[in-house]
C-alpha cells in the first residue's frame, strides 16, 4: 500500500513581500559604557594606589619615591592603629603645636624627630659603612652657624661656671695623616644645663660654643667645662608626649664637634663624658659606645700653669677621623 503524502511544512520564513518595502533603518551604534577606571575613586583597599596615581608626568622622581613611600607607611598605620575623628584631630593639633613652638632658638621638630628616634635613624642609615673614621651622632637643636672662631686654647666658658676641663685632640684622615685647616665647631650646655640660646640674658651670648681651626698637625684645643646632663625642652608639646608615656627627658653629658675640611665628609658627632648616670637612657638615642671618651685627671702643675687652669684638672684627649664621601 502506498504511504499516503504529507506535506513538508517549510521552516523558511515567508518571503517578505517586496511591494511595501522601506529603506532600512540606519541602525544607530550603541556605544558600550566605558569601563571605569576605579583609581580615581578612593577605597579602603585601593587607597595607597589611588594617592600615589595622581602624580603627573613631570614629577621630580626623587619627592615622587619619598612622598609614595610615605604615604604607603602613613596608610598602613592609619589602617592598623585606626585613629577616631577625634584622635586624627589630636594629631593636627599637635603638630600645629610643634609648628607654633619653633622660632630662631627652639626647634619642636627636630625634638620631636630626636624623640622617635628618627634623627638617629637617618643619621646612622647614612654612615653605615665606617672604617675607622669618628662615628657620628644627632646634630641636635642647639647648633647655630654662626658662632665665633678663636685661637687654638681660647676659653669657651664665658659665664666661668663648672669644673674647668681642657679639651685637646688632632684631626687625621683614615690614614693617620693630619688635616690642616679643618674647621672644627663645638657647642655644649652649662653648668646648669641649659645652652646659652635657651637663657637669653641670663647666659653671655655664645657662651660655651666656638669654632676653631686645626693646625699644620692636625692639632686643636680649647678650655671648656665639664659637661653635665641635661633634659631636653620639656615644656612643649614634646615634652607633653614624653610625660604621657612616662619617659625621661634627659640627655648624659656630652660636647659637641661639628668638623668640616675640603674633600672630606662633614662630621656631626659628641663625646659623652664617662661617668654619666643617664648613658643607657638617653631621651634621643644619641649615645654610641665609641663616643664616650676617657675624661683623665691630670696632676702637673707645669703644664697646668701653661694653660691658665688650677691643678690638679680635668683633660680629654680627642682624635677625630674623618671620612671621604
Ligand atoms: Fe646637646
Amino acid at each position: 500500500m502506498a504511504k499516503p503524502v504529507t506535506k513538508k511544512i517549510s521552516a523558511r520564513k515567508p518571503a517578505a513581500k517586496t511591494s511595501a518595502k522601506k529603506p532600512a533603518a540606519k541602525k544607530k551604534a550603541v556605544k558600550k559604557p566605558a569601563k571605569r577606571d576605579m583609581s580615581y575613586y578612593f577605597t579602603v583597599k585601593d587607597s595607597v594606589k589611588v594617592v600615589q596615581s595622581r602624580s603627573g608626568k613631570r614629577a621630580d622622581k626623587r619627592t615622587k619615591f619619598l612622598v609614595d613611600t610615605l604615604v604607603k607607611h602613613m596608610h598602613a598605620f592609619v589602617k592598623e592603629a585606626r585613629p577616631t575623628m577625634d584622635e586624627w584631630m589630636y594629631g593636627i593639633n599637635y603638630l600645629t603645636r610643634v609648628g607654633h613652638m619653633c622660632n630662631d632658638w627652639r626647634q619642636e621638630f627636630i625634638l620631636l624627630s630626636d624623640v622617635l628616634g628618627i634623627s638617629m635613624l637617618v643619621e646612622t642609615l647614612n654612615h653605615e659603612k665606617m672604617s675607622g673614621e669618628t662615628e657620628s651622632t644627632v646634630l641636635g637643636p642647639f647648633y647655630i652657624p654662626d658662632a665665633p672662631a678663636y685661637e687654638n686654647g681660647a676659653n669657651i666658658c664665658l659665664d666661668g661656671k663648672g669644673e674647668p676641663v681642657w679639651v685637646q685632640g688632632r684631626v687625621l684622615n683614615a690614614k693617620g695623616k693630619p688635616i690642616a685647616g679643618a674647621k672644627i665647631e663645638v657647642w655644649q650646655a652649662n653648668e646648669d644645663g641649659f645652652y646659652d640660646v635657651q637663657q637669653k640674658g641670663i647666659q653671655p651670648d655664645m657662651n660655651l660654643r666656638g669654632v676653631f681651626t686645626a693646625d699644620k698637625d692636625g692639632h686643636y684645643s680649647f678650655r671648656s667645662a665639664y659637661p653635665r646632663h641635661y633634659p631636653i625642652p620639656h615644656d612643649g608639646p614634646v615634652g607633653d608626649m614624653l610625660t604621657a608615656l612616662d619617659r625621661n627627658p634627659n640627655r648624659p653629658a656630652h660636647l659637641h664637634f661639628m668638623v668640616s675640611a675640603p674633600g672630606y665628609e662633614k662630621l656631626i658627632t659628641h663625646i659623652f663624658t664617662p661617668d654619666c648616670p643617664w648613658l643607657k637612657d638617653d631621651a634621643v638615642f644619641g649615645v654610641k659606645e665609641s663616643l664616650i671618651a676617657d675624661f683623665t685627671t691630670v696632676n702637673d702643675a707645669k703644664r697646668a700653669e701653661g694653660i691658665g687652669l688650677p691643678n690638679p684638672f680635668r683633660m680629654v684627649e680627642w682624635n677625630v677621623v674623618l671620612s671621604k664621601p
